[in-house]
């Protein structure tokens, strides 16, 4: 696989997006550092398992999300990564990291955004009633689920689904389109214009 750009990858659960992109044999990219808040997270087993680093930065540890922020960003420096990907990381970073890797800062999201942002996407879904609810992939910006959307998946809502039904199936769509947006940007294949994102 030809690496082009270093990523460092942040995550707060299970990690199996996490492991999607571990796997991903054309990512175009090298994982050079996992951040996790949770101590525990699985997604820390997972780095360690492939001989990633990692390291945890525990959100009860800090008085503010700026101090969260900032030490988040001190290890990715240090890590030499030129971008960030959210994968299941529960914690809104504050607005410097953002700007210094601006359109630099991948999020997926189990809704179709601007439907659902926030936590319990898929629940809010659910109570919703909608048909239709799926996958967004999009870059960061100051505002919670908010930035310029970069792929999207559709994925119907079944009559009998539940939250573990419904959120299964909305991950196995997340495990097939997050390396390859990954692998997208890294090739430098997506051109932002201001809320658009064009995949050349
Ligand atoms: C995913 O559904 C993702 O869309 C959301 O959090 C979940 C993380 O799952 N942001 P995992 O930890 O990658 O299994």
């Amino acid at each position: 696989m030809e690496v082009i750009i270093n990523i460092a990858v942040l995550a707060s659960g299970s990690g199996t997006n996490l492991q999607a992109l571990i796997d991903a044999s054309d990512l175009g990219a090298d994982i050079c550092l996992v951040v996790s808040d949770r101590p525990g997270a699985a997604a820390l087993r997972r780095a360690e398992a492939v001989g990633i680093e990692s390291r945890v930065v525990p959100w009860a540890d800090f008085d503010s999300r700026a101090e969260f922020t900032k030490t988040i960003l001190g290890e990715i420096e240090s890590s030499g990564a030129q971008a960030v990907v959210l994968a299941g990381f529960m914690r809104v970073l504050s607005g410097e990291l953002i700007g210094v890797f601006r359109n630099r800062v991948l999020n997926i999201h189990p809704s179709l955004l601007p439907a659902f942002p926030g936590a319990n996407a898929v629940q809010q879904a659910l109570d919703q009633g909608v048909k239709v609810t799926g996958v967004t992939v999009h870059f960061v910006d100051e505002e919670v689920d908010h930035g310029p959307i970069i792929a999207q998946r559709a994925v119907p809502v079944l009559p009998d689904d539940d939250l573990a039904s419904l959120h299964a199936r909305i991950q196995v769509e997340e495990h097939d389109l997050y390396p390859r947006v990954v692998g997208a940007f890294a090739r430098g294949e997506l051109n932002v214009e201001g809320r658009k994102v064009r995949w050349d």
